[in-house]
């Protein structure tokens, strides 16, 4: 195959900051995908409607004249978030998730939830208006070790949930277990899975492939091959349980390459060419067009975007980094070649 044409995609889970962050960013995402869902994690965290409106229409500002982009915006779930403010997101129809960030999990998840529980009058308003709930399935502690703390998560707090809360509408985000695979295809239509290029492509050996390598460090954490394994063959399964979310979350060079290195991989501007290696590398290209840009809106309910991109089979290398807010970024695969290239839209 030397092209493939297909329905252009969406991002269901993406970082792309604030301010001089926000520019140097989106223009990455805008060039491949027709729409994302914009994560709350900013500082402050994004826990009202008010709020992921005036964030909408920043984000709006900093598109490059010209191109198309619908920023699908999420609210920060708190202990303190108010079942109203369920009611405010969902009459806006520009909010299409709340995010549960445990306390302590990730970048900006200070203001985090404590204990789910607290929450779930706000989830039971979430499951009859129909509200995406986007999960970052991790328990924290520092007692728990970094690489069982998603498939622990199924367990202490998934599974209760979905007893407790039949109805709601959830995404576990970025899965990268085979636990988390087991759980999504074995559980009610209901309950859905965004993968990342990282996981379908990397285990956790590329932490540490000739010396510490930070540009592979997100969260969850890189697992073991088998669980890279599992996940790529839930997103080339074909179910339409498992759709692209690049959790693309771009850091400065100068914030990975340190002491205390953040966690993101800044997958963006490669994005649809990392997919496709990583299909093509168990035979199955014919699958990417449905996880890209089908699975994703049909879960959301959305209709799926009409217009169309085009796929060439013509090696390139990612770029080595890229301008960032007053610095340089390095996105995932930085200097290496792919395979697959974005024909550029005229
Ligand atoms: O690696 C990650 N980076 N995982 C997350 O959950 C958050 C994200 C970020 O915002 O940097
Ligand atoms: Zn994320």
């Amino acid at each position: 195959m030397q092209s493939l044409t297909m329905t252009r995609p969406d991002d269901w889970h993406l970082h792309v900051r604030d301010g001089a962050a926000l520019s140097a960013a989106l223009p990455h995402t805008a060039r491949q995908f027709a729409r994302a869902i914009i994560m709350p994690n900013l500082k402050p965290p994004v826990t009202r409607t008010a709020q992921a409106l005036e964030y909408r229409q920043r984000i709006l500002q900093a598109l490059p004249a010209g191109m198309a982009f619908e920023p699908l915006m999420t609210l920060y779930l708190t202990d303190n978030t108010a079942p109203d403010e369920i009611d405010r997101a969902m009459d806006s129809g520009l909010i299409y998730g709340v995010k549960l960030y445990p306390a302590g999990a990730t970048t900006n998840s200070d203001a985090g939830v404590t204990d789910l529980r607290r929450c779930y009058p706000v989830l039971e308003r979430m499951a009859e208006r129909g509200m995406v709930f986007q999960i970052h399935g991790e328990v924290t502690g520092s007692d728990v070790d970094p690489f069982d703390r998603e498939a622990l998560f199924i367990e202490q707090i998934l599974k209760p949930l979905i007893a407790d809360v039949p109805g709601l509408k959830l995404v576990l985000e970025h899965i990268t277990t085979r636990q988390a695979v087991d759980f999504v295809s074995g559980a009610a239509d209901n309950v859905a899975a965004t993968i990342t290029p990282q996981h379908c492509l990397l285990n956790r050996g590329a932490l540490f492939s000739g010396g510490l390598r930070p540009h592979h460090y997100c969260l969850p954490v890189l697992k073991r091959e088998q669980h890279r394994e599992a996940v790529l063959a839930a997103a080339t399964s074909g179910s339409a349980k498992f759709f692209l979310g690049t959790d693309s979350a771009p850091h400065a060079r100068h914030d990975k390459e340190s002491d205390c290195g953040c966690a993101g991989c800044f997958s963006a501007p490669a994005a649809l060419e990392l997919y496709a290696t990583a299909f093509e590398s168990v035979g199955a290209l014919d699958r990417l067009e449905a996880f890209a840009s089908h699975h994703g809106a049909d879960f959301y309910g959305l209709p799926r975007n009409t217009s169309q991109i085009t796929l060439l089979k013509e090696s390139w290398t990612v770029p080595g980094e890229f301008p960032y807010a007053g610095g340089s970024i390095v996105p995932l695969h930085a200097g290496q070649q792919l395979p697959w290239r974005l024909q550029d839209i005229q």
